[in-house]
């Protein structure tokens, strides 16, 4: 099975990691070795970690994904991503992707393009990293009417809020570091002003809903008004100040919204440290479930990324495909200004 990764940051050197250090499990759980083929990057002459094999650098991204099986996309942005998906789609390649924002702009024009192709289209890691929360959105409640999807789905805004809260750092101090960690997108204005909790949302309410909710369809508010004082004043009253990104459903249609909100310090989100996410879902039968994990860096979401490798190359393999978005209802979704 011939593998190509696009982008070779913090995400795609971890994925390169585990497809290079744990090639003989994967292998055994596919039932065929997964050969990394290529890592498109901008620049092959930058100094890379030592589990970066030079030889399988390359700028020709898209003549890559034309010799690849599986193409696996972890450079993020619009474009190129965008037509280099489409083109991996269109020569039968199966795709995985962590682009949150491609997929909360264009997601249907990828499914409609994938389904057409028979290929499948797998995204674990766009939405709160390590944890698994759109397959089981995506598939174990798929026959569940969900009523709500609330959470904390950006991991740097979380962790700026804490280090406000823990060491009274000022909001760019604390941004710097998330930077630092790699937990931050390549223009942290994405997690600070909110776009990036509003993408995962999007695609969350998209999943859990049947229908299809794009970024601009979700009202949003980031952090950026937010002082360490505001922090501290906040858990003097008995509140964490978090921000949230809620999806629910309401008799006129679907609505979607990201912004800070003052968190009883009894809640379980209140207790979310660091770059950690959770998301609760309730849903008709099932109740309420809580998923809680790493919601940024690069080895958890490389973790994720793998899980949807392992179950592509499965499906190539054995003959299946995953699922498909065609179901899509046409449920209103409601205009930002409604929220
Ligand atoms: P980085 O900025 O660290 O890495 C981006 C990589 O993509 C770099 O290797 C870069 O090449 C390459 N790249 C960018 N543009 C191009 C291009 N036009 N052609 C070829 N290569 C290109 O990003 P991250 O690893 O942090 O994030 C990657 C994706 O994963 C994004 O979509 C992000 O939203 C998503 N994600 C990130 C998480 C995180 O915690 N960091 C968590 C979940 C998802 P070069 O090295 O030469 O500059
Ligand atoms: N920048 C994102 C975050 C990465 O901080 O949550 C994980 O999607």
């Amino acid at each position: 099975m011939r593998v190509a990764v696009l982008g070779c940051g913090v995400v795609g050197t971890e994925v390169v990691r585990l497809l290079t250090t744990q090639a003989s499990d994967l292998a055994a759980r596919v039932g065929a070795s997964l050969e990394l083929v290529g890592i498109a990057v901008r620049d092959t002459s930058i100094e890379r970690d030592p589990v970066v094999d030079r030889a399988l650098l390359t700028e020709d991204a898209e003549g890559l994904v034309e010799r690849a099986d599986v193409v696996v996309e972890v450079m993020g942005g619009i474009e190129p991503a965008r037509t280099l998906l489409l083109r991996a789609i269109e020569h039968g390649a199966a795709v995985v992707t962590a682009n949150k924002a491609l997929l909360a702009q264009d997601g249907p024009t990828l499914y409609a393009a994938a389904d057409a192709a028979g290929v499948d289209l797998y995204f674990e890691a766009a939405v709160a990293g390590a944890i698994p929360i759109v397959r089981p959105v995506r598939e174990s409640l798929v026959g569940d009417r969900v009523q709500r999807v609330l959470g904390i789905v950006n991991g740097t805004t979380n962790y700026v809020l804490d280090k406000m809260s823990t060491e009274g750092l000022d909001l760019d101090a604390a941004v710097k570091e998330a930077q630092a960690l790699g937990y931050a997108e390549a223009d942290p204005t994405a997690d600070v002003e909110g776009y990036d909790a509003a993408a995962k949302a999007a695609i969350l309410a998209s999943l859990a809903f049947h229908t299809r909710v794009s970024i601009d369809d979700v009202d949003r508010e980031g952090i950026s008004g937010i002082t360490a004082d505001d922090v501290v004043w906040a858990e003097r009253t008995g509140y964490a100040i978090k921000l949230l990104a809620i999806a629910e459903r309401s008799d006129q249609g679907v609505q979607v919204r990201v912004h800070p909100a003052l968190v009883p310090l009894t809640h379980p989100l209140a207790g979310v440290r660091g770059a950690y996410n959770a998301v609760f879902v309730e849903a008709e039968a099932a109740g309420e479930l809580m998923f809680y994990g790493r919601g940024a860096g690069g080895a958890p979401t490389a973790s994720a990324v793998l899980g949807d490798v392992v179950s592509v190359a499965r499906h190539r393999v054995l003959g299946g495909k995953g699922p498909v978005e065609s179901s899509y209802a046409a449920l209103p979704v409601l205009p930002a200004s409604a929220a």
